[in-house]
């Protein structure tokens, strides 16, 4: 499944993120801000329990989620999607996967993994800026599952048609969330129209 945001904040502050004239510090709050809604959105089917609690007024009967839910930035572009979703979810346990893409033949390449032998957590919300070729959320998807984790979702920014497809394929249970389906990949693996390099624009390093 994959759910594209029809949310009005979503298609405003991604317009902003977009523009080359947006500096690194606008561009990391925008990144928060659009990834805490993406996350709303993506969180919308978490379970409950019921539960009690007392107000100054009586006894009201509410909810509490039941799910252990991890965040699962990959480095180094996701890294900008965490605190805002974290700040909603602070029990959220916060797993870091580092892979980049090797320039010349787009795959990604793993540098870093922590994941202890089974898993801690019961949700997975993979968090990525751009779903490009789909090759870095594939692996990332890979690693998790090999892990044991079963219930995994990707939430992203940006994504272009070959990436979905990619992911979709080779796991149609995960849903994607993001904020655009974009027209294509350019030659060199960049989503067109896109917002160029996600962790470049991040990290002042383009
Ligand atoms: C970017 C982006 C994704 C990946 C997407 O990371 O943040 O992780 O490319 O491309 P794909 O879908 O084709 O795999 P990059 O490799 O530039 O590393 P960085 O985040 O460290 O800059
Ligand atoms: N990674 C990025 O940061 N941007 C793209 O357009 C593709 C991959």
């Amino acid at each position: 499944m994959v759910f594209e945001s029809k949310h009005p904040l979503v298609k405003h502050k991604l317009t902003l993120l977009r523009k080359s004239s947006t500096e690194p510090k606008k561009f990391r709050e925008l990144v928060r801000e659009l990834a805490m809604l993406l996350c709303y959105e993506a969180t919308a089917e978490l379970g409950l329990k019921a539960i009690t609690v007392e107000s100054p007024m009586g006894t009201a009967a509410g909810s509490e989620l039941v799910d252990t839910i991890g965040l699962i930035p990959i480095l180094r572009a996701g890294l900008g999607m965490v605190e805002g979703i974290w700040e909603m979810m602070p029990g959220a346990e916060v797993w870091h996967i580092g892979l980049f893409r090797d320039e010349r033949t787009l795959k990604p390449v793993s540098y870093y993994n922590k994941l202890p032998t089974s898993p801690t957590i019961e949700v997975c919300l993979v968090l990525d800026p751009m779903l490009a070729t789909g090759g870095s959320a594939v692996a990332t998807v890979n690693i998790l599952k090999n892990w044991g984790a079963r219930r995994i979702k990707f939430v992203g920014l940006l994504a272009a048609p070959e990436g979905i497809e990619n992911l979709q394929s080779a796991h149609p249970d995960v849903p994607i969330h993001v904020a655009q389906i974009d027209e294509r990949l350019n030659e060199i693996g960049y989503i067109v129209p896109g917002l160029g390099d996600a962790g470049d624009r991040q990290f002042g390093t383009g």
